[in-house]
């Protein structure tokens, strides 16, 4: 099988095996574990934030910052098919409280305009029985948009906008990594100005667990604290952030992973897909008839997922181009 399907099925391999098997470590839950303290402090100094927590997953470090930043009620602004709106299983209104308010996508895929923040979270003034809207939660690449990249200058715009609203602002980045290797530029560029950001080391850097939610000193205190209520205080985890670690190494090299989603795409294309330009290692095809879609191709040997009425490919490390050769090949044999 050819797996499309995530850039999270990847397997650890030897190297990062190794490396977790040789991990320092001390129960975190006690005092501190010294390679989850490591992963920690170099995630926050990648992400331009003075300090980080590492979690077990993203929906985990998404669900903290939520909780944390909102009140019960304030309503919260986030773009249309956010993951924090359709794929964490309603824990933004069920347990973090919020009221969710999706923005369209009026600046190009994933990406509201600023104006729209504007439009959105109205004015702070207003008699007591105003509903509050209080958090602008982003999210770069925006997975169901395709992998779709907010530039810098946008992301500064929104940010701005928000802050002019009297919002604070949280990022999924948890593919943050691939935005920054497309654009060039470090993590931390993307994340200016925000209260948050939450990224992971399981989407396309070939880490089995881990993610990381970034913010100020006393933010991060606080989310240590919702971390434990949530069960997601671990003891020796320092063999989890040993993968993390190197899984950082790895950012530089997603460039192959992006290059593989273009050769998809244009594959496709000359078979008559009819296929976005993938920004970074997400391929969405529309098709008519997506489930008989989606059958055909795991009869080929060739693993994807539906999203958002599309057939979703991703590339990751565990796919070579000879892997991306081999699927278009029985695609087109497929399609005689
Ligand atoms: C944009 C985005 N945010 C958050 C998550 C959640 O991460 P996890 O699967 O580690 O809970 C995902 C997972 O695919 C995602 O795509």
């Amino acid at each position: 099988m050819i797996d499309f399907r995530s850039d999270t099925v990847t397997r650890p391999d030897e190297m990062m095996r190794s490396a977790m098997a040789r991990a320092e470590v001390a129960d975190n839950v006690i005092d501190s574990d010294p390679t989850i303290r490591a992963l920690e402090e170099r995630a926050a100094e990648t992400l331009g934030t003075p300090a980080a927590l590492w979690t077990p997953s993203g929906t985990m470090a998404n669900l903290i910052a939520l909780s944390t930043h909102l009140r019960r009620g304030d309503r919260f602004l986030a773009p249309r098919d956010a993951h924090v709106l359709v794929n964490e299983l309603g824990s933004a209104a069920w347990l973090a409280g919020g009221m969710p308010e999706p923005l369209e996508h009026d600046a190009g895929p994933g990406r509201p305009s600023a104006g729209a923040v504007r439009a959105a979270a109205g004015t702070r003034e207003g008699p007591y029985y105003v509903l509050r809207t209080t958090l602008l939660c982003l999210e770069n690449t925006h997975n169901v948009a395709g992998g779709a990249i907010t530039p810098p200058h946008e992301h500064a715009q929104l940010v701005a906008t928000a802050r002019e609203a009297g919002l604070r602002v949280h990022l999924d980045g948890a593919r943050l990594w691939h935005a920054a290797a497309a654009l060039d530029l470090p993590p931390a560029a993307l994340t200016v100005g925000v209260d948050t950001v939450s990224a992971c080391f399981s989407k396309g850097l070939g880490a089995p667990v881990g993610s990381v939610l970034a913010g100020g000193e006393e933010f991060v205190e606080e989310a240590r604290r919702m971390r434990q209520m949530l069960g997601g205080g671990v003891r020796q985890g320092g063999v989890l952030a040993a993968a993390c670690l190197l899984a950082l190494d790895r950012v530089g090299e997603l460039g192959e992973d992006h290059a593989h989603a273009r050769t998809l795409a244009e594959g496709l294309r000359e078979y008559g897909w009819d296929v976005s330009e993938p920004q970074t290692n997400i391929v969405l095809a529309r098709v008519p008839d997506l489930l008989l879609t989606l059958d055909w191709l795991r009869g080929l040997g060739v693993l994807a997922l539906p999203m958002a009425g599309k057939v979703r490919f991703v590339t990751h490390r565990d796919l070579s181009a000879g892997d991306v050769e081999e699927a278009l090949r029985r695609i087109k044999a497929g399609s005689r």
